[in-house]
């Protein structure tokens, strides 16, 4: 999806996904990202498909400088007013990006791409290679994804691709010798469903160091 038209429609299409709700998501930073980022030293973080900013929102709190990136203008006004409400509006710079179109210019000490999923065509992997550029020396990229659909979704109506870690690290085509793959795992956890019954769901966790020099 590169043209004009596909990159509006890709744009209405997350607008009115994030328009059905006044929050859409938990509003909680995702629980990989706190695990693997908690003891990295802030610096400067980007978060691709940042949605409605709970992690842009946590790193920011945790005193990283923050540039979070969407299609969806309605999620990134949602998110700027939450990081506002929680008095860290002023260390995150919200991007609207269809970063199959455009990527945020800069290098960072972490970047975080989670669910970077989409029902459309997204460019996944190409995304996935510029993520990995822009991570500076020493820094890390961590890319968290479904490995499948939730246990209640017995005949899911939309092919979304949930590739596994060793397809994304293939994808990335990193150099050798230049990354250390520091996780590399699959996991399920339990959580409510949307009927109020439990339910599990399948993620994967990739989480990559530059290195220095
Ligand atoms: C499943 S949500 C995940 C949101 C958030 N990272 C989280 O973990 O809660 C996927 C996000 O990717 C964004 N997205 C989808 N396609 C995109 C594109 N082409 N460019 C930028 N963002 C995109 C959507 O707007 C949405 O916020």
């Amino acid at each position: 999806m590169t043209g004009a038209a596909d990159s509006a429609a890709a744009q209405e299409f997350w607008d009115t996904f994030y328009r059905a709700g006044d929050r859409i998501w938990t509003g909680r930073p995702n629980a990989v990202l706190v695990r693997e980022v908690v003891d990295l030293t802030p610096g400067r973080a980007l978060d691709l498909g940042c949605g409605e900013g709970a992690d842009a929102i946590w790193l920011a709190q945790r005193g990283w400088r923050v540039t979070a990136a969407d299609i969806s203008r309605i999620a990134l006004d949602r998110a700027a007013g939450n990081a506002a409400a929680a008095g860290v509006g002023d260390r995150i710079d919200w991007q609207r990006h269809d970063l199959a179109v455009s990527f945020p210019v800069g290098v960072f000490d972490l970047v975080s791409a989670h669910f970077l999923h989409s029902q459309l065509d997204l460019p996944r992997d190409r995304i996935l290679r510029s993520a990995a550029a822009a991570v500076a020396p020493s820094g890390v990229l961590l890319v968290v994804g479904h490995a499948g659909h939730p246990s209640w979704e017995h005949h899911p109506d939309q092919a979304v691709p949930f590739p596994a870690p060793e397809e994304v690290l293939t994808a990335l085509d990193l150099p050798a010798g230049r990354w250390e793959l520091l996780r590399n795992e699959v996991h399920e956890h339990s959580f409510t469903g949307p009927d109020g019954q439990p339910a599990t769901r399948t993620d994967n966790t990739l989480k990559l160091r530059r290195l220095a020099g």
